[in-house]
């Protein structure tokens, strides 16, 4: 069972469909620095355009907005009036409209006294803004979210109500999702907000009426941890008297439901690193033993996840499992296939989110669903979650995030405990994925008692070495930053490897695309002879993932047959190894583990080559270009 139970057991209907950040603050200190620190911390979610409204003393409602990053919009504010103790900000990533000023958020209604952030997409927009545009309303940009400051004020005047109604009655008329974030000039002590398959989080803060607003809590958690995650179709309205009014969208009043988080600010920063990506690649052997915490017991050499013990019969008697994630978490979910078809012997299938919501798989009332995903709000993911439960399956979500829509989607599960991952590209929570699905492969075949007892006895024991044997890789491979700057050069890359190490082969190449920009493919090594090595010729860099066990000598004929085409090889060898070391212009090493835990430890100097190479390109390495951290658009 996932630790926020209370949070997690209640329903999830509708899937999250966007990737903004949003903050607001009302309360009794200056509300622009409390929001440009929250944006700042939210970049990670979206960068296109950035944008800030505040009402100041005399009643005036200031709203600043400009392209691009934070930083650019405080340089635009710094000659500006951002005196007030209302506020609500807002970081985009596009969905309906170019990411330019106009389009930026927050948006302002055409009397120019309301404003508003959203996140999500308003699918009906078309269709609203034409009713509205027929009733003389002026639109100035292209975005979803302008209709819906439009609507909100059209309804109010129309029924002269007070905003928290005129936003219920607007939202019974959008289709789509949304978190939104609502002032209104002429009454700068309140603040409306709601949700509807897009995350909202509401901090209480110590002062009476103070309220913190974000998409997630990581812009409220150092002010403070009570917080309330709103329900879809939830309005919060919050009153610096301090009153927090929680209602349904049919204005039927609600009890709202504290939460406390644990999260210390300091794992949101960046430790000293000057990246959030190395600091999470180096966080990752204190990060996998504290996801082993309470779960892999030394003395009783033994497994215990509650999410199985809690529903052990649906996992006795499981027909089949299917496993569906995105990007990264896909190739976890396939080192996750390959461990469980061993270790629980029964058929285990990966499925691309984005494909299984789309067709019309067979999914059995008796199936496990596993849902894998870092953040717990990828739209895909969600809504092949949504599939399987409709054809009564069980679903067991994998994620990081504590209360995540996944988290809350789900019937039971396990979170990572691998702490917040803001580096766009995914590291620690790929290899705390990846131990995850081998404690969760090593707790079913205990129900099932498919492993010999020494055989699952040695896999414990040796699972709670891998933190220890990471620290190794990490200490044992200084030199990867001097040898990536010498690839810099490269156009392309591809990354080979066989069994547990083609999984690796693949995020090897999702790695270095992501963050350098460099084309890398990853295929099973054994397949290059079937038309990729026709692409070899000494400029293709070629990365081997060779370590010993498995099809080591395989994988050494594989390596030959590049060397004999003078492709330039790296490799990823185990401690000892002569015979690929000779064969290689270059080696990372690791210490020597079981195949099935082998990627945990592989991957390392991968991440770390791809780090170097970026860093050497000068690319942006924790915010690629085009990418967000989590995709919640479908
Ligand atoms: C990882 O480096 C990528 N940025 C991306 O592929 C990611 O793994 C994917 O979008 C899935 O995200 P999730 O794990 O949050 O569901
Ligand atoms: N759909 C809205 C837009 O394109 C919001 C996107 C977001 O969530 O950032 O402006």
């Amino acid at each position: 069972m996932f630790t926020f139970a209370k949070v997690y057991l209640h329903g999830f209907s509708y899937f999250a469909l966007t990737m903004c950040g949003i903050v607001g603050y009302l309360g009794g200190q200056q509300a622009y620095p409390i929001l440009i620190k929250g944006l700042h911390r939210l970049e990670y979610r979206g960068y296109d355009s950035a944008g800030v409204s505040v009402i100041n003393a005399q009643g005036q409602l200031n709203v600043y907005k400009s392209p691009g990053k934070v930083s650019v919009l405080e340089e635009k504010c710094s000659s500006q009036d951002i005196s007030g103790t209302i506020g609500i900000a807002h970081t985009r990533w596009a969905t309906h409209g170019e990411p330019n000023t106009v389009n930026a958020h927050p948006h302002l209604s055409e009397s120019g006294d309301i404003s508003l952030v959203h996140n999500g997409i308003i699918e009906n927009y078309k269709t609203l803004r034409s009713e509205l545009e027929r009733r003389g309303m002026h639109f100035c940009g292209d975005t979803d979210t302008e209709v819906l400051v439009q609507l909100i004020e059209n309804v109010k005047q129309k029924y002269d109500v007070p905003l928290a109604d005129a936003v219920r009655m607007a939202l019974n008329y959008v289709v789509g999702a949304y978190a939104i974030a609502v002032i209104e000039k002429s009454n700068p002590r309140s603040m409306v907000c709601a949700r509807k398959g897009s995350p909202l989080v509401i901090g209480v803060g110590q002062q009476t009426g103070e309220f913190y607003v974000g998409s997630d809590a990581t812009p409220i958690i150092e002010y403070t941890n009570r917080v309330v995650y709103l329900e879809d179709e939830e309005v919060a309205e919050m009153d610096a008297d301090g009153s927090l009014r929680i209602t349904s969208l049919k204005n039927v009043e609600k009890t709202p439901e504290m939460t406390t988080l644990e999260m210390s600010l300091d794992e949101l920063e960046k430790g000293g690193y000057p990246h959030f990506m190395l600091k999470e690649i180096w966080e990752q052997p204190n990060a996998l033993s504290v996801c082993m915490k309470g779960r892999v017991h030394s003395g009783l050499k033994d497994v215990f996840l509650s999410g199985v013990i809690d529903h052990r019969e649906r996992f006795i008697n499981a027909r089949r499992i299917i496993i569906c994630a995105c990007g990264t978490s896909w190739h976890s979910a396939l080192l996750g296939k390959y461990f469980m078809e061993e270790a629980v012997q029964i058929p285990v299938e990966v499925e691309y989110a984005s494909e299984f919501r789309y067709r019309n798989p067979v999914i059995f009332p008796d199936d496990i669903v596993i849902a894998v995903s870092q953040s717990g709000e990828t739209a895909d993911t969600l809504a092949a979650i949504e599939l399987a439960k409709e054809h009564g399956a069980f679903v067991y979500g994998i994620c990081n995030v504590i209360g995540s829509s996944i988290a809350r989607a789900t019937n039971s599960g396990t979170y990572l405990h691998v702490g917040p991952e803001i580096g766009v590209a995914s590291t620690k929570a790929f290899t705390g994925q990846v131990l995850t699905l081998c404690m969760l492969g090593l707790a079913i075949a205990k129900e099932k008692k498919s492993l010999s007892k020494e055989m699952y006895e040695m896999l414990v024991d040796e699972i709670q070495c891998i933190p220890e044997k990471m620290r190794w890789t990490l200490e044992h491979n200084k030199d990867i930053e001097q040898i990536a700057r010498t690839f810099t050069y490269a156009r392309n890359f591809i990354f080979l490897g066989r069994g547990y190490n083609y999984p690796v082969a693949l995020e090897g190449a999702l790695k270095l695309k992501e963050i350098s920009y460099i084309h890398a493919e990853g295929y099973p090594a054994a397949e290059m002879k079937h038309g990729p090595i026709a692409l070899v010729d000494e400029e293709m860099p070629v990365v081997f993932i060779a370590t010993k066990r498995g099809n080591y000598e395989k994988i050494v004929s594989n390596i030959q047959e590049i060397k004999s085409r003078k492709g330039r090889i790296m490799s990823v060898v185990t401690e000892g190894d002569v015979t690929v070391r000779e064969l290689s212009d270059y080696c990372f090493v690791i210490p020597d583990t079981r195949d099935c835990f082998v990627p945990m430890l592989a991957i390392i100097p991968l991440q770390l080559f791809s780090y170097y190479v970026a860093v050497a390109k000068g690319r942006n390495v924790d915010q690629p270009r085009n990418l967000a951290k989590s995709v919640t658009v479908e």
